[in-house]
């Protein structure tokens, strides 16, 4: 093989397995940890408890209709949620929705404006990896 064309299959490939292309988004958790070990050294990795502690949570720290972040998306992640003007969402899970999480630019969006609304304010990185390592995993 010439090199040229050795360096090609070589990109192609490490981008297919940090996850660039789709879920499970391994490539924003990668950042999100970079981001949790700077804010915290002590960081050692995301848990999947706390993720489901997260999302199961009634904080009722933002908006009285929206205590939880089950208010919208549901107590089933594989099932359907329902936006407060009753508008359908579809399941969380990475596993029954495949577009899920594959843009980091959608993620962030919704995770600050749907912290806000539940917690009264932005979710920590740390709190954003162990939600989506839960959802991951789902
Ligand atoms: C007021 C209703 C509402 C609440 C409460 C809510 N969400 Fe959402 N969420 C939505 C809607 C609507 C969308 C966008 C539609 C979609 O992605 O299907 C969304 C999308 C998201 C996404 C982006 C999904 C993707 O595919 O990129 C994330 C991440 C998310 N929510 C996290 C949370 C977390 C974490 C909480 C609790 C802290 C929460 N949401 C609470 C309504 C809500």
């Amino acid at each position: 093989m010439n090199r040229k064309l050795h360096a090609i299959v070589l990109l192609c490939c490490l981008g297919a397995s940090t996850g660039v292309f789709a879920a499970p988004p391994a490539a924003l958790i990668d950042r999100y940890a970079a981001e949790a070990r700077a804010a915290d050294p002590t960081f050692t990795g995301f848990s999947v408890e706390r993720g489901e502690t997260l999302h199961r949570t009634r904080y009722g720290l933002g908006k009285p209709d929206t205590p939880a972040c089950t208010s919208c998306h549901g107590d089933d992640t594989r099932g359907p949620g329902k936006t407060r003007t009753g508008k359908a969402i579809e399941p969380m899970a990475a596993s029954v929705v495949a577009t899920r999480y594959s843009d980091p630019a959608k993620v962030e969006k919704w995770f600050k404006r749907n912290c806000t609304e539940v917690l009264g304010r932005e979710c920590s990185p740390r709190e954003k990896g162990d939600w989506l390592a839960w959802m991951a995993n789902q």
